[in-house]
């Protein structure tokens, strides 16, 4: 089959399209014929070596966590799908190499996909959105009425965690630039912050929950936004010790504590908590994701279709930190993409 490899760490190592045998599925796992892929930042840092403690996998491996395809195989144990099945997934933490035609995945990580979206649209959704529902739902427990601050609005994590914020019935901020003001506004975002001209720790405060893509200062100024009782999440880091129990990797508790000690203490001064998070697979919530898509509460934003032989172009292009929403490849339907459009 056709897979985009990495033959070892590092930045600046290319990444290769190649031939691999087909995978076969193990007992648990769902073989999927790999109709479009997502891009996620994650796809880059994991090629520079910058997750190995986190995500060790050993050179050859084909990248790629989110997809969207069709059921060609199952495992002898898996039950709840059948080869034909539409599905779409993001791969768990043992799993990579949705860049490539065929991957085996964990049943447990798998959905159907939602039935009134395009593979290339379905493909656009599940780190995203796990990692957004997970947040809100899972980690700030979000009520109607509350106050809700997410950063970087116009990124995939923030343009669909809007959409998601604003279903919950809360109030939400968002940091955004200049060219982007309107175009969040128009994702449902109540009150826009011009992050070039504006600064968000002065104009916010009394938030409840603020969910954060991306670390440094940003974060450091958070804390002063939320009430005393309030959470911040993070999800650019820095991770902290509770992370280490999570990763089942409790010696890296102190490491973790060490590079999580100054947000944890800036938190604690306000009388906040910061927690960080790292999405978790989930075939469950993907499935409660895919029933708010069809109901059109939910709706994929896509920057960019590229074709599946154009996939080092689209991760190039996600490295830039510029994209509006997500970029998808695909084997079908690649075209440029509206802003915004699905
Ligand atoms: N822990 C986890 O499980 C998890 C899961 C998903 C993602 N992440 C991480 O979260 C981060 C964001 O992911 P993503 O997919 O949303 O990235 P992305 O789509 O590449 O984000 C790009 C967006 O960020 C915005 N942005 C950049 N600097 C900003 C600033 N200072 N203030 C406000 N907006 C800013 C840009 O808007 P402008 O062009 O307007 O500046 C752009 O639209 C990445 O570091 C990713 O690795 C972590």
């Amino acid at each position: 089959m056709k897979a985009f490899i990495v033959d070892r760490y590092g930045k600046d190592v290319p990444l290769r399209a190649g031939e691999l045998p087909a995978p076969v599925p193990s007992e648990h796992e769902v073989l999927i014929s790999v109709h479009a892929a997502g891009i996620n930042p994650i796809d880059s840092k994991i090629k520079a070596g910058e997750f190995k403690l986190i995500l060790p996998f050993k050179a050859p491996f084909v990248l790629g966590r989110d997809l969207a395809g069709v059921v060609t195989a199952v495992g002898s144990s898996v039950r709840r799908f059948a080869p034909g099945d539409e599905v779409y997934a993001s791969l768990g933490k043992a799993n990579t190499g949705a860049f490539a035609e065929l991957v085996a995945v964990n049943e447990d990580e798998v959905a159907l996909k939602p039935a009134g979206l395009s593979m290339a649209e379905a493909a656009a959704l599940p780190m995203v959105t796990l990692t957004a529902w997970q947040a809100l739902v899972e980690k700030a427990d979000v009520r109607p009425g509350d106050r809700v601050l997410i950063h970087a609005g116009s990124g995939g994590v923030g343009s669909i965690a809007i959409q998601l914020a604003k279903h919950l019935g809360t109030h939400v901020a968002t940091t955004t630039s200049t060219g982007n003001v309107d175009w969040v506004r128009a994702l449902g975002a109540d009150e826009v912050i011009d992050y070039r001209t504006q600064d968000f720790a002065t104009m916010l405060h009394d938030y409840d929950v603020v969910l954060d893509p991306l670390s440094g200062e940003t974060l450091e100024k958070s804390v002063r936004v939320v009430r005393p009782g309030g959470l911040v999440i993070g999800i650019n880091g820095p991770p902290d010790p509770a992370f280490a129990g999570q990763l089942g990797k409790p010696l890296l508790r102190p490491v973790m504590a060490l590079l999580s000690r100054r947000i944890r203490r800036l938190a604690r001064r306000n009388r906040v908590t910061y927690s960080f998070l790292f999405m978790r697979a989930d075939g469950s919530q993907l499935r409660e994701i895919a029933a708010l898509a069809d109901a059109g509460v939910l709706r994929p934003v896509i920057d960019r279709v590229f074709d599946f032989t154009d996939t080092v172009a689209a991760l190039k292009y996600v490295d830039t930190g510029r994209a509006k929403g997500k970029v998808v490849i695909s084997k079908t339907d690649a075209k440029k993409g509206q802003p915004g459009s699905s």
